[in-house]
């Protein structure tokens, strides 16, 4: 099997971005223990991170045909983005939504996903491991299908 991980806007800056809110590990880290996770349940994994809305839509699209799933967090475009949300919708892949905060603990316009919905499931609030989380959930329900 083979996945996307996908990282929206402001993510690149993980380590010294808001320490107290998304933890101190960069994102090389925590894209380093996706990998290790992705070896050891025997599955393949490529990254990307962007900042800007057309890309993470264009690397939505060309994963049509590449990848069994994605592992996706929008960050701030998990609130605002219909664009993001129909390039999911478009693709059919199978997705599992995460984040590194609890969005349900913060401001209220964190509570509302327009990605959720069309998820396999959303795991957050558990930093890093919310992507090895989403990732072995994301591997046993297709593993399973
Ligand atoms: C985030 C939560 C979003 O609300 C926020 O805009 C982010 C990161 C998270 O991983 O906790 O950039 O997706």
């Amino acid at each position: 099997m083979k996945f996307l991980v996908l990282h929206g806007p402001n993510l690149n800056l993980l380590g010294r971005r808001e320490p107290g809110v998304y933890g101190i590990l960069t994102l090389a880290e925590i894209n380093l223990s996706i990998a290790q996770l992705a070896a050891e349940l025997g599955c393949a994994v490529e990254f990307f991170q962007s900042n800007a809305e057309g890309d993470l839509i264009d690397a939505i699209q060309s994963a049509l045909d590449e990848y069994d799933g994605i592992l996706i967090n929008p960050a701030a475009y998990t609130h605002t983005s219909i664009a993001i949300r129909d390039a999911l919708a478009s693709v059919g892949i199978p997705f599992v939504e995460v984040h590194l905060s609890n969005v349900y603990k913060r401001e209220s316009f964190r509570h509302v996903s327009l990605t959720a919905p069309l998820a396999v499931g959303q795991i957050c609030g558990f930093g890093c491991e919310s992507y090895l989380l989403g990732l072995r959930a994301l591997f046993s329900h297709l593993k399973n299908r």
